[in-house]
């Protein structure tokens, strides 16, 4: 068992632990007031699977629990959804000491996240993220938010979860498909910040010692949130690989590619600009891409490189015609080059 605490506005804990989802009652009884009512949300793939134990324990802590599903997938990160989880919370009668429980990936980490810091002005939520991506990555921060038809999490609130629980058991059952997807989080991590975690990765094999894995990135985007709750510094570096991954990630109509394998891509892209700069060690775009590859995840695209630098500057993390690209000194060493529409076309000149 590992835990960690968040030391954010609100601080809260991080349990992770195999096992820990079916003791969700007793864990959540530290945090949240007793016989509180809460809505446990989760998508259509998750709640077959992990609706009942979550619920059965909340049940047995003493809380009145109310289960509510919505169809699974991105296409479904809508304010459409976050109004029938209104619903929910409505019919449950859920008031500010109530609280809220998102039960999945990411999509419902971020949808259900934001239904709760809206209803009524705000409400407690635990995290308990059973995609490897939501695991190392999106259940801690605050990050909470969804998609619009202009774009991609441009709705959203910082709202900070009171409770994460990790139960590295739910992975067992994560399509083979999105479990690459959260790798290209974890090389992210270890291109940012750390050397050995970026090796580990790179040996292969990280199914075996999951617990202590998730918790080295969980380490890593801990401190960037400490240091900037707020995004507007340091936790920049986690969005390595986001400027051109946002725009493969629009130029394929979020259809073509996933988030974490167009994350992948961009980094390789970011790291052969860097290269080609002198800003970057020589050798760091083929690393990337051979840990990429480990985990079978894309590592090229042939976008041009004048239509990659149109999509980043419309990107929302673009700020006044100005970029904040995250670039590498050399694996595990990451520094932020800001840069408008001129000093980008001519890094992207590499890409050709
Ligand atoms: N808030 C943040 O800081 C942050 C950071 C990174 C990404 N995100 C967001 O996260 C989302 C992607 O997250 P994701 O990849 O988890 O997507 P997701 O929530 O859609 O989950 C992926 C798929 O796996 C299924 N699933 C989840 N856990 C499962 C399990 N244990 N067993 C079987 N199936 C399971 C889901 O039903 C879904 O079909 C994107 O919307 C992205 O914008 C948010």
């Amino acid at each position: 068992m590992t835990e960690l605490t968040v030391h954010t506005g609100h601080p809260y804990r991080i349990r992770i632990e195999a096992g820990c989802l079916k003791r969700a009652g007793e864990l959540a009884a530290r945090e949240f007031p007793a016989g509180a009512r809460a809505v446990l949300v989760c998508d259509s793939h998750v709640r077959p699977l992990y609706a009942q134990p979550a619920a059965d324990s909340l049940r047995r802590a003493g809380f009145r629990v109310s289960v509510f599903e919505f169809p699974a997938g991105e296409a479904h990160k809508t304010l459409a959804t976050v109004s029938t989880i209104y619903g929910a919370f409505a019919r449950a009668g859920l008031t500010r000491s109530d609280f809220a429980v998102a039960l999945g990936g990411g999509v419902t980490g971020d949808t259900a996240g934001f239904a709760a810091a809206t209803w009524m002005r705000g409400i407690r939520f635990a995290q308990i993220p059973t995609s490897l991506l939501a695991q190392i990555d999106s259940s801690i921060g605050g990050k909470t938010g969804v998609d619009l038809p202009q774009g991609k999490n441009l709705v959203g609130a910082f709202h900070q979860p009171s409770l994460v629980l990790i139960d590295p058991d739910t992975l067992k059952t994560l399509p083979a498909h999105f479990f690459s997807d959260g790798m290209g989080e974890a090389v992210k991590h270890g291109c940012i910040k750390s050397r050995p975690l970026f090796d580990r990765i790179a040996r292969g094999g990280v199914r075996a010692g999951l617990e202590g894995f998730i918790a080295e990135n969980l380490k890593i985007k801990r401190a960037a949130v400490e240091r900037d709750e707020f995004d507007n510094g340091e936790r920049m570096l986690l969005n390595f690989g986001h400027t051109f991954g946002h725009a493969l990630e629009a130029l394929h109509g979020y259809r073509g590619l996933s988030h974490g394998e167009a994350v992948g891509v961009g980094m390789v892209m970011m790291a052969k600009c860097g290269e080609k700069a002198g800003l970057t060690q020589p050798g760091t775009a083929d690393e990337i891409a051979g840990a990429l590859q480990k985990y079978g995840l894309p590592v090229w695209d042939e976008a041009q490189p004048a239509q990659l630098v149109r999509a980043a500057l419309l990107d929302k993390k673009a700020r006044g015609g100005v970029v904040n690209l995250v670039m590498l000194r050399k694996i595990g060493e990451s520094f932020l080059y800001p840069a408008d529409e001129k000093r980008l076309s001519g890094l992207a000149e590499a890409l050709r």
